[in-house]
């Protein structure tokens, strides 16, 4: 890039904010369909690490549409902006030593794998909160899904746009499974060993 000069060497480190806050902070990625339960689950994981003494980011979909992400809607090329700026984000919070808990569906692997290089791969944490279609469109507690079959809304996710699920992901919660209380637990058991420090 022309006339861009960059200071990322001398601004203060992760480490010594990580030491400040008593912590050490990563990227919890939670992708799933609409409706599977991870906007829930982030949000009773930041509540249950701030009782505990955490500093913590919440990056919801939703609410990053309505701010930073307005200007964009869910053709492929929109949603991988959006994915994009929202690790860009994430990036920025963690590096200032803050937990940092993304709520997005980012329907694709390619689209996870570009998260997960640009905040890299030491602090990428993905979670897949899975969950069959069937049961999303059941619960539909937005009332998209029945949008979605009408043709209201196009391109949706799971309906006529994809979703890809994650591999291999870091952890996976089956979310038609388990009650809430146990996938909260699931998922604060995984985090909180990576984000204590002695
Ligand atoms: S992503 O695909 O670009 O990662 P994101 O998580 O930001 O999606 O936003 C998903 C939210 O947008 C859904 O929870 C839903 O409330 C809303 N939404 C509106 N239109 C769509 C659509 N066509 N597909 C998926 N979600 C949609």
């Amino acid at each position: 890039m022309e006339h861009i000069y960059p200071i990322f060497d001398s601004i203060l480190s992760r480490e010594k904010k990580q030491q400040l806050l008593k912590q050490q902070s990563m990227v919890v990625w939670m992708t799933g369909l609409s409706g599977s339960g991870k906007s829930t689950l982030a949000r009773s994981l930041e509540n249950n690490l701030y009782e505990m003494g955490f500093l913590t980011k919440l990056l919801d979909g939703d609410n990053l549409r309505s701010g930073i992400n307005n200007n964009l809607g869910f053709s492929d090329e929109d949603r991988t902006e959006n994915i994009r700026r929202a690790a860009e984000v994430s990036k920025l919070f963690a590096q200032a030593g803050v937990i940092t808990i993304c709520s997005l569906i980012s329907p694709t692997i390619a689209i996870r794998s570009m998260a997960k290089e640009v905040i890299g791969e030491d602090l990428f944490f993905e979670v897949f909160i899975n969950c069959p279609l069937e049961v999303c469109e059941e619960r539909d507690v937005k009332g998209l899904y029945a949008k979605a079959r009408s043709g209201e809304i196009k391109k949706f996710t799971g309906i006529d746009a994809p979703f890809e699920e994650p591999p291999t992901p870091s952890l996976e919660i089956r979310t038609d499974q388990y009650s809430v209380q146990d996938c909260q637990k699931q998922l604060l058991d995984s985090i909180l060993p990576k984000i204590t420090v002695d």
